[in-house]
């Protein structure tokens, strides 16, 4: 019998042996936490479709970002949920309304130990649940959505957050913030643009967990997932406008597009790991289906792999502890 000349298993005869060669790192400092925070609550609430997931009450929420940051996390990602909403999305823009006053809230507990990041976006204080303001038609109207969005910004930045992410998926939003930004004298604030993010069916959990009121789709702004071309062009955009940060997202059924932006970007890359992939993984841990440490960590690892030197996952401040646990 012909022996094989190549024995590649010798790089993995021991565990001390495969921490050596590996190939890939993985460090609660790469993980971002996204959080939920609900005006009016007096105690957290849980999102049914993510088991371990909850929408913060103002408290709640500064002792998660502290727990987080304990746990060596990178930063944390904020999502506010307003009482009420209207057709042009005024909530997200107010000083005194949930998120800005929750980015308030977390800078003024943690600030100075972790990088705290705003989601930019308007559907989550539409009453039509769009991420723009829409035009007599209906559809979404891209520049006067960008007027709200100049504003949103501004509102974040005295709020004091870190980093702006707009996620709306409007063209040329990258640009319009940098200038309302630094015109705001914001000019160290800085932009993580969600720059190519697909139309996908793996954000259904994070609608409840927004309390979305979204009726149809946003398939007229967000990508078509048949499109990795496009992602290239989007990024290119972003990187033009001054992104600091470019995102791609969803991760999993995306880690061919991160890892073409990865070899585009000249700004650090980041995947968001979304709700569905989240849910997915719990459903299966729930019903026996799977080690769930040993898949989570697989899935993270994963898409650090394909190129992400960010992840932004609801795994970030248990994750952190395992890996911590793992290598002291
Ligand atoms: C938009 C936004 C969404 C998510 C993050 N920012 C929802 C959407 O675009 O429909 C999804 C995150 C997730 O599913 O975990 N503000």
């Amino acid at each position: 019998m012909r022996t094989p000349s190549a024995r590649p298993r010798r790089l993995r005869t021991t565990s001390a042996m495969r921490r050596l060669v590996a190939e890939t790192s993985l460090s609660p400092r790469q993980l971002v936490l996204p959080l939920f925070v609900a005006e009016g609550l007096s105690e957290p609430r849980h999102i049914r479709s993510m088991p371990g997931v909850v929408q913060h009450s103002r408290d709640s929420l500064r002792a998660a970002a502290a727990e987080a940051v304990e746990a060596g996390v990178g930063g944390v990602m904020l999502f506010g949920v307003p009482q009420h909403r209207d057709a042009r999305g005024s909530g997200g823009l107010d000083p005194e309304a949930i998120l800005n006053v929750a980015i308030g809230d977390v800078v003024a507990e943690v600030g100075d130990d972790t990088v705290v990041m705003s989601d930019l976006c308007l559907d989550e204080f539409t009453d039509h649940g769009h991420c723009g303001v829409l035009s007599d038609d209906g559809t979404v109207d891209n520049d006067a959505t960008l007027e709200q969005y100049a504003v949103m910004a501004l509102a974040q930045a005295a709020a004091g957050v870190h980093v702006v992410a707009p996620s709306g998926m409007m063209d040329g939003q990258v640009g319009v913030i940098r200038e309302a930004l630094d015109t705001g004298g914001y000019r160290d604030v800085a932009i993580l643009a969600y720059s190519a993010k697909y139309a996908s069916a793996f954000y259904g959990p994070f609608r409840e967990a927004v309390s979305s009121t979204l009726q149809g789709d946003r398939r007229t702004y967000q990508q078509d997932p048949a499109n990795r071309r496009e992602a290239r062009r989007e990024v290119s955009l972003d990187l033009a406008e001054g992104a600091d940060l470019v995102m791609v997202k969803p991760a999993l059924g995306y880690l061919d597009v991160l890892s073409e932006v990865a070899a585009l970007s000249d700004v650090p890359v980041a995947a968001y790991n979304v709700s569905g992939e989240y849910s997915m993984i719990e459903a299966a841990a729930a019903a026996g289906y799977l080690d769930r440490e040993t898949a989570v960590l697989e899935v993270l690892t994963s898409i650090r792999r394909a190129g992400a030197d960010i992840v932004l996952t609801y795994w970030a401040s248990e994750a952190a502890g395992w890996l911590s646990a793992l290598a002291p």
